[in-house]
């Protein structure tokens, strides 16, 4: 999947799917008029505010605002990043995605490959130590205090970096090269530049060491089996326990998981993963023939991790400690996981009992017991409703209302579907009252964080009153004028057709909206024809094209006919802006030159201004 994808691709896909087949094939469609219709896949709804207009190949959500072309629709129903939704768009189409490698990727992936060799011959060099290295008996000893055989610290790759200040670095090459790639890799630490270090001729020597040093190692390998990282283990209880690699250009803590895979790697195929905290977690677990466990490197569990975990397998079972920190971590994977609880996917809690982890529990009850308490985990929705009505009675009003305030907003984190109709149901079941209501009272109560109310969909034209101005449309924005207009811009490029002023005063603009705007006004301008997915197409693949994602799921509405006045009136405002910033600057250099020709003056004996 290297390579950038060429615009020009991009641009032909898009006029070669039909947004209506693309929705149509997720979202069962029904037409209204010209348009097409269904209940949104992106928010809980009875009655359908989901449109889809063939004729600018794009949809939306009078309900919750979601908006995009075909290549936005796949992204967001699909849950897949933009390169993901142009494959998948590429292969419904019969056509090959190309790629085209710019200079700059090419040079970060040579830069890259020079960091995983640099990692992998560390790996080995840790492994081989481990082996023959003379202080190598304290790194065993330890292994095997921790129950492990040499079988498993194979499988996992353990290894020991020695004591001793440069044991890596003197024995992969101290060359400038090496000792660039190794440093890149974190593998080791240039020594702090400090004066008195500097010689006479105030040259500084440079230094570096061993960044791991007489800890036991533990190799992050990625899912395709390439070292990334290390986690260091100390042999005894110094402090701190761990050390780990620091963020590199090959290595992201926030979405790495330990023990992934060696998990894909071994002979069984798993339905569900046990996420664990720690790498010695993960290889107790393996060592008592639980081979399906995987860690989070100390962080929380990110929606990185889940996505990565679901596409191996449909169930996570988590392993938390059962005290109240567990309980608060679990209650937060919770959150995270909520948004990607689509059909077909399960998630369970496993609470331990207090003081034990996954290591030391797995080695008290055995494999079987312990694969049977995995079986009796919590579901997510028993977790989910006991600890919502911990301490709530509901069996009073009061109680029953406050569950229903703190449950609303956390259900309609679910992807719409049978999972989250299920919820619902025996939301209404403990509250007592019936689905259909409470669906509409979902459907009514404000999102979180509340979002300012959205308008009701455009009235037909006849009906609209003048009353409300292009000015009146413009105060009622928050947000920053550009973006507002490039918003109507991306939903009607014709707009940009009306400017007619000299937009010569947007190109000393410095901030990236005004830029922008620029760019989208020119664009329009030199290719009047263009629609709105080829100009979105244009922008989707940058930063600013998750940014143009967000202002189109943020758009307020504006009835059809205001928009080309409203537009005008805002670029209008915007030039007049910079003009009158440009007239006063040029009005204060007059006066200093007056001023400084008037002291000049001076001595010729005129009056100063
Ligand atoms: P644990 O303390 O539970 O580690 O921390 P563990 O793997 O069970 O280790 P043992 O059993 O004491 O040998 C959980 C995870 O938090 C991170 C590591 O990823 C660890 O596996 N951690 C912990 C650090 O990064 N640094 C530390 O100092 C401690
Ligand atoms: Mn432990």
């Amino acid at each position: 999947m290297a390579g950038l994808i060429p615009q020009t691709f991009i641009d032909d896909l898009l006029h070669r799917v039909d947004i209506v087949e693309v929705v149509d094939k997720r979202v069962p469609l029904k037409k209204a008029g010209k348009n097409y219709q269904a209940c949104c896949p992106f928010h809980n709804e009875k009655t359908p505010s989901f449109s889809v207009q063939p004729e600018k190949q794009f949809f939306y959500c009078f309900g919750c605002g979601a908006g995009g072309n075909a290549i936005g629709f796949v992204m967001e129903y699909d849950k897949v990043s933009f390169p993901e939704a142009v494959e998948t768009l590429a292969r419904d189409a019969g056509l090959e995605v190309p790629r085209e490698e710019s200079k700059a990727e090419t040079r970060r992936q040579s830069e890259n490959s020079k960091l995983l060799d640099c990692l992998e011959t560390a790996s080995k060099f840790y492994q081989y130590q481990l082996r023959q290295h003379p202080a190598k008996q304290s790194a065993v000893n330890y292994l095997k205090s921790r129950g492990l055989s040499g079988e498993v610290a194979r499988d996992f790759a353990l290894g020991f970096a020695p004591p001793g200040w440069d044991n890596l670095l003197s024995a992969t090459g101290t060359d400038e090269e090496q000792t660039k790639s190794l440093l890149r890799a974190g593998l080791i630490i240039e020594r702090s530049k400090q004066k008195e270090q500097a010689d006479e001729t105030g040259e500084v020597e440079r230094g570096f060491y061993d960044r791991f040093r007489d800890r036991i190692m533990f190799p992050i390998r990625d899912s395709r089996g390439r070292t990334v990282a290390f986690g260091g283990r100390v042999l005894g209880d110094d402090k701190p326990k761990y050390l780990n690699s620091p963020e590199t250009p090959v290595f992201h803590k926030g979405s790495e998981l330990y023990g992934l895979y060696e998990s894909k790697r071994c002979n069984e195929k798993f339905k569900r993963l046990l996420l664990v905290e720690g790498y010695m977690d993960v290889i107790a677990l393996a060592q008592m023939g639980v081979r399906n466990a995987v860690a989070t490197l100390g962080t929380a569990t990110s929606e990185k991790h889940l996505s990565r975990m679901f596409r191996a397998v449909s169930e996570i079972v988590f392993c938390f400690d059962g005290d109240e920190a567990g309980r608060t971590a679990a209650w937060r994977a919770l959150e995270t996981t909520l948004p990607q609880m689509e059909d077909g996917r399960q998630v369970r809690f496993l609470f331990l009992p207090e003081g034990s982890d996954p290591d030391t529990y797995v080695r008290e009850v055995g494999k079987e017991k312990f694969l049977e308490v995995v079986d009796n985990a919590q579901p997510l929705e028993q977790f989910f409703f006991d600890k919502l009505s911990q301490d709530l009675d509901v069996g009073s009003i009061e109680g029953r209302a406050r569950l229903s305030n703190l449950a609303k907003p956390l259900i309609r984190k679910l992807p719409k579907g049978v999972y989250a109709q299920l919820m619902l149901d025996r939301l209404s079941d403990t509250l007592g009252v019936n689905t259909e209501s409470l669906d509409q009272l979902l459907a009514a109560a404000p999102e979180q964080p509340p979002v300012p109310d959205i308008p009701p969909p455009p009235p037909p034209p006849q009906t609209r009153t003048t009353a409300s101005g292009p000015g009146e449309a413009l105060t009622k924005h928050r947000k920053p004028a550009a973006l507002k207009a490039i918003e109507l811009l991306l939903r009607n490029p014709e707009v940009a057709l009306s400017i007619e002023r000299s937009l010569e005063p947007l190109r000393t603009a410095e901030d990236s909206s005004r830029k922008l705007l620029l760019d989208l006004i020119e664009k329009v301008q030199q290719q009047p024809q263009i629609e709105t997915y080829t100009l979105l197409g244009a922008c989707y693949a940058t930063a600013l094209g998750s940014q143009l994602t967000q202002l189109l799921k943020e758009e307020k509405i504006t009835p059809q006919e205001g928009i080309e006045d409203e537009f005008k009136q805002i670029v209008d405002n915007i030039l007049s802006d910079i003009e009158k910033k440009l007239h006063i600057l040029q009005l204060k250099e007059e006066a200093n030159t007056r001023v400084s020709a008037a002291n000049e003056g001076n001595q010729d004996g005129l009056n100063p201004v």
